[in-house]
């Protein structure tokens, strides 16, 4: 496995692979890999024949009073991940290798940006868009490869790729969950014995809404109203949204129809916390 900290040396290494024939897929990650990564990097082992990840905590996706400064950096434990899932190369860029001047061209999606984490996190998405832009035209992957976790960041990913005509296939796989139904995530680290416990309501509270959604109930009012009650059985939760969207438009509906995303982000203890799942409301 190789490892590169400059753009030139990864452009050098993947223009080697595709002289070779190969399809290049890629993981970009902020590190602190986890199964939920790893689950990512096996499929694009699996579809790929050579295969880049990224670790890079990026500054322009988090605002100053977020947890930048203090997001996990294991690099030597990631880059052992990396090693034994079959990764060809890592790419752990430093913040001046990635921003070497000072950014003033940004990618920002609208309308899909709006609402859900977009509206507690108004730069986030342009960080992120503007990241994986730089990422794509560094890496120049065949296909990239996103998880569900981050429901509304894989769509806005797939819209930019699309809208911006950008040729690579942006691949999302299923979220990871600890046995218990936790969604894996790197903040996880930051929570007590007792606040994973806690976390599992969130987890609930989503599996509540697909009950009450296969058993017939098709207004959201009445189901996000039951949602936020499991959720404010801990005091300890503080609740930023309980939305059911539309899974492409991730407009909010009234009415349950066709594919809905219900989607859930809270503020426990030290973490900002996001799950979700998918209901195909078609198939009851
Ligand atoms: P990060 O949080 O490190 O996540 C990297 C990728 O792993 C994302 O596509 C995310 O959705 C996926 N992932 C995280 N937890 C997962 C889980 N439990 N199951 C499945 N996939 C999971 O997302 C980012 O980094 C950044 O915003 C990035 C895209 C790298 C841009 O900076």
């Amino acid at each position: 496995m190789e490892i590169a900290e400059t753009i030139q040396s990864v452009r050098a290494e993947v223009k080697a692979a595709h002289e070779k024939g190969k399809k290049v897929g890629f993981v970009p990650t902020m590190g602190a890999l986890h199964i939920g990564h790893i689950s990512l990097i096996e499929t694009a082992v699996q579809e790929c024949d050579f295969v880049v990840v990224s670790i890079f905590v990026n500054p322009a996706q988090f605002r100053p009073s977020e947890d930048f400064e203090k997001y996990p950096r294991p690099l030597k434990a990631d880059l052992e991940i990396c090693k034994k899932s079959g990764v060809d190369l890592v790419f752990a860029p430093t913040s001046e290798e990635m921003y070497e001047t000072e950014n003033l061209t940004w990618v920002s999606v609208e309308k899909l940006t709006e609402g859900l984490c977009g509206h507690s996190r108004p730069a986030f998405f342009r960080g992120v868009a503007t990241v994986c832009t730089k990422l794509f035209n560094i890496v120049m992957p065949d296909a990239a490869f996103f998880g569900q976790k981050d429901a509304q960041q894989a769509i806005v990913i797939k819209r930019m790729v699309a809208d911006l005509n950008m040729p690579l296939e942006i691949v999302v796989c299923p979220t990871v969950r600890e046995a218990d139904g936790l969604a894996v995530s790197s903040r996880n680290e930051y929570l007590s014995a007792q606040e994973k416990k806690d976390a599992l309501l969130i987890y609930k509270s989503l599996q509540k809404c697909r009950e009450m959604i296969e058993s017939g109930e098709t207004g959201t009012a009445s189901i996000i109203a039951q949602m936020r009650e499991m959720l404010s059985r801990c005091p300890a939760i503080e609740i930023d949204y309980v939305s059911i969207v539309d899974v492409e438009t991730l407009q909010s509906l009234e009415q349950i129809r066709g594919r809905v995303l219900a989607a859930v982000a809270v503020r426990l203890g030290p973490a900002r916390l996001i799950d979700n799942i998918v209901v195909d409301a078609g198939k009851q």
